[in-house]
């Protein structure tokens, strides 16, 4: 097994190559094992407790199915209605649960404040999105591409859309595992300047290239993977009006996937606006692995669950 037992899971920058790609063997050997229907209960007795200050479909059913399916269990906590909605410390929050679950998930918005929930608990903190990071998403997306395309390692992934923490994770991961990655962004939707500096030095490690475009029909005609995401994100909802209209050109229809290779894989994190960043022809189209990129969220997270449990 990898040797990450007790290590918090915020980013993926915290991880080498040989532990992201020992995950994803894990994700999948737990896959098949799901699949054939065997059970097997290596977290029985322990308890996630999984903080939402944000929504969740997926992040949620498929950390509490997780926990359930390897023996253990997973309370769902609204920071609504925690005391941390009325004003209550992160640090005391942290201070307090670490005597009660084994481990910790948080969706939040501010990344300072993962950290800081990390830095005062004495168990393992589990980033469910932060607006810098999303590194179970980006787990899962390597998977999906490793499903589809058989390897990592040369694939190319064009990114087209908002320099997010869904992009900020993908270009990690992809960096540290061989993937070309570029990002298609209007002027002043660029990743975080820092997230792609680490990126481009994990990017030379690994032989891989990290680029950023302003266009989008240039950058996507290499693409094995096109992969978009909302254009306004939780917390932006103020924003929504100016960037219907930035992100106008950058929407994954069927005249820009026309320039890919035909045998791309059309990916999205979920939840899509149909007619905004992807047309339906693209997302229900047959090049779209959308389905089985959010089902993959289940075994990536069951693999980190059990490593860092
Ligand atoms: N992709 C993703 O994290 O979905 P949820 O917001 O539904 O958890
Ligand atoms: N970038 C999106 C991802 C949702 C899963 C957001 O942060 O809202």
């Amino acid at each position: 097994s990898l040797n990450i037992k007790g290590k918090d899971f915020l980013t993926l920058a915290d991880f080498s190559s040989e532990e992201i790609k020992g995950l994803l063997e894990k994700a999948k050997k737990l896959k098949d094992a799901h699949l054939q229907g065997k059970t097997s209960s290596p977290l029985k007795g322990k308890i996630l407790g999984m903080i939402f200050e944000k929504s969740s479909t997926r992040t949620r059913v498929s950390f509490e199915a997780g926990m359930i399916q390897l023996g253990g269990h997973a309370l769902y906590l609204n920071s609504q209605d925690l005391q941390l909605g009325r004003g209550e410390s992160i640090a005391d929050t942290a201070q307090v649960l670490s005597q009660y679950v084994d481990a910790i998930m948080i969706r939040t918005f501010s990344h300072e404040k993962i950290k800081e929930l990390a830095h005062h608990a004495t168990i393992p903190v589990i980033n469910g999105l932060t607006d810098l990071y999303h590194p179970c998403q980006a787990l899962a997306d390597l998977l999906t591409i490793q499903e589809k395309k058989g390897t990592l390692e040369g694939q190319t992934l064009v990114y087209v859309g908002d320099g997010n923490n869904v992009a900020h994770s993908l270009m990690i991961a992809s960096a540290k595992t061989g993937v070309n990655i570029t990002i298609a962004c209007p002027e002043g939707y660029e990743p975080d300047p820092s997230v792609l500096k680490i990126s481009k030095e994990f990017a030379e490690q690994s032989g891989s290239e990290v680029k950023v475009s302003h266009n989008a029909d240039e950058a996507v005609k290499d693409a094995d993977a096109i992969y978009t995401d909302v254009w306004t994100s939780m917390g932006q909802e103020a924003e929504n009006e100016q960037r219907l209209e930035d992100f106008a050109k950058y929407q994954v229809n069927e005249y820009l996937v026309q320039k890919a290779k035909k045998d791309f894989v059309f990916l999205h994190c979920l939840p899509a606006h149909r007619g905004e960043e992807v047309t339906a022809a693209v997302i229900d189209g047959s090049n779209s692995a959308v389905f089985q990129q959010a089902g993959n969220r289940l075994h990536v997270q069951k693999a980190v669950l059990s490593e860092i449990l």
